[in-house]
């Protein structure tokens, strides 16, 4: 089998980070015999700054022609004062609509290793296992009419039928691989886009009986993830809404740069960690890259049903922070303190090792 991957780097830490993840995908396609063809392109800042734009033609076409894209970050202090479309965050934004990425998978995982260092009490968070599946091409983030002029600034939510249908879809079709609780959160108590939205997604459910549908409005919601997380199975819900959400389950889980991401639609698939580009502590070996290897992980079973692999790399990743490695923004005292080029090999050490103790030989597809 050959893929194909486009490499987005990005601004501040991207580039390392996706430098960790192409050694992995390296070492998984060795093990797993296959071949990845690798395309790197500039966006973000780093776009800018030699093309004058966030997100050039040749960069959305080498997206077009891969199987899989990888991006690091994008943003950075130096871009803030920017008009909106030449924005960094713009070049995000575009290639998810141009791509048509509409389903957003953020898993909000505790790693055992972690249950310390969360603003939660351990007890509270032991056991939390939920993605939150966010609405990605729609709502708010792209209706019109928007603007703002001396006067008054305004936006527009609105949601199509068939928008609400697919990721509704998608949410239950998740949830039957899990423990088949969909909680569609919305604010259906004042918008009647919300309203609009819990129907839709009610008549969906009827086609999936054996999943569990609740509905929550999404200031309650964001007050259940701190207070109980481990209630929840699948978080369905709109763009805006879940943005917000996975922020603050990505926080709970006390390792924002552990968490990675997938981002969905019919034919193209873009996976990038959560965290940001961390300007701060860029080009410093400093980052942590696991993040993005996990999201390496998610691309094998969501792009290429390669669900050994996937497996494998979050069991690399998990023996790893067994072992006591950690960068610095996870380093508690007694640990091993790593650069994001330690951390990285260590963690394609133990993939290799764990592929070879499961007697895998070589593995073809
Ligand atoms: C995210 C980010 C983006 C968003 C920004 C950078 C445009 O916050 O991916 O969650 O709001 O979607
Ligand atoms: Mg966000």
């Amino acid at each position: 089998m050959q893929i194909r991957i486009t490499l987005l780097p990005g601004d501040g830490i991207g580039p390392e980070v996706v430098q960790a993840a192409v050694k992995v995908m390296q070492a998984a396609a060795e093990k797993f015999n296959i071949r990845i063809q690798l395309t790197e392109k500039l966006i973000g800042g780093a776009s800018f700054e030699k093309f004058g734009t966030p997100l050039t033609d040749e960069t959305l076409q080498a997206c077009f022609d891969a199987d899989a894209v990888i991006l690091g970050a994008v943003g950075g202090y130096q871009w803030e004062a920017l008009p909106h479309h030449q924005k960094p965050e713009a070049a995000l934004l575009k290639l998810r609509k141009e791509l048509q990425l509409f389903a957003n998978i953020r898993p909000a995982k505790v790693y055992s290793a972690f249950a310390g260092a969360s603003s939660l009490k351990a007890d509270v968070l032991s056991g939390t296992d939920f993605v939150v599946l966010r609405e990605l091409t729609g709502g708010i983030y792209f209706g019109e009419p928007r603007g703002y002029d001396k006067t008054k600034g305004w936006n527009t939510m609105t949601y199509q039928r068939h928008e609400i249908e697919r990721i509704a879809r998608k949410a239950f079709e998740i949830a039957r691989q899990r423990s088949r609780k969909v909680t569609s959160v919305d604010k259906a108590n004042v918008l009647e886009v919300s309203q609009f939205w819990r129907d839709v997604v009610a008549e969906v459910a009827e086609q999936y009986p054996g999943v569990e549908l609740n509905n929550m409005y999404v200031d309650n919601a964001a007050m259940q993830i701190v207070r109980d997380p481990k209630q929840f199975d699948v978080i369905l819900t709109s763009n805006l809404f879940g943005d917000i959400l996975s922020d603050i389950a990505g926080m709970i889980t006390g390792s924002l740069g552990m968490l990675p991401s997938a981002s969905l639609g019919e034919k193209y698939a873009l996976y990038e960690p959560v965290h940001g580009s961390a300007p701060d502590i860029a080009g410093q070996n400093k980052a942590n890259p696991i993040a993005t290897i996990a999201s390496v992980a998610m691309m094998f079973g969501y792009s290429f049903q390669m669900t050994k692999a996937g497996q494998l790399i979050e069991q690399a990743i998990e023996r790893t922070l067994e072992q006591g490695y950690r960068t610095v923004d996870i380093y508690q005292e007694g640990n091993k303190l790593v650069g994001t080029t330690e951390m990285t090999a260590k963690i394609v050490e133990n993939f290799e090792a764990i592929f070879h103790e499961e007697g895998l030989g070589v593995f073809t597809l």
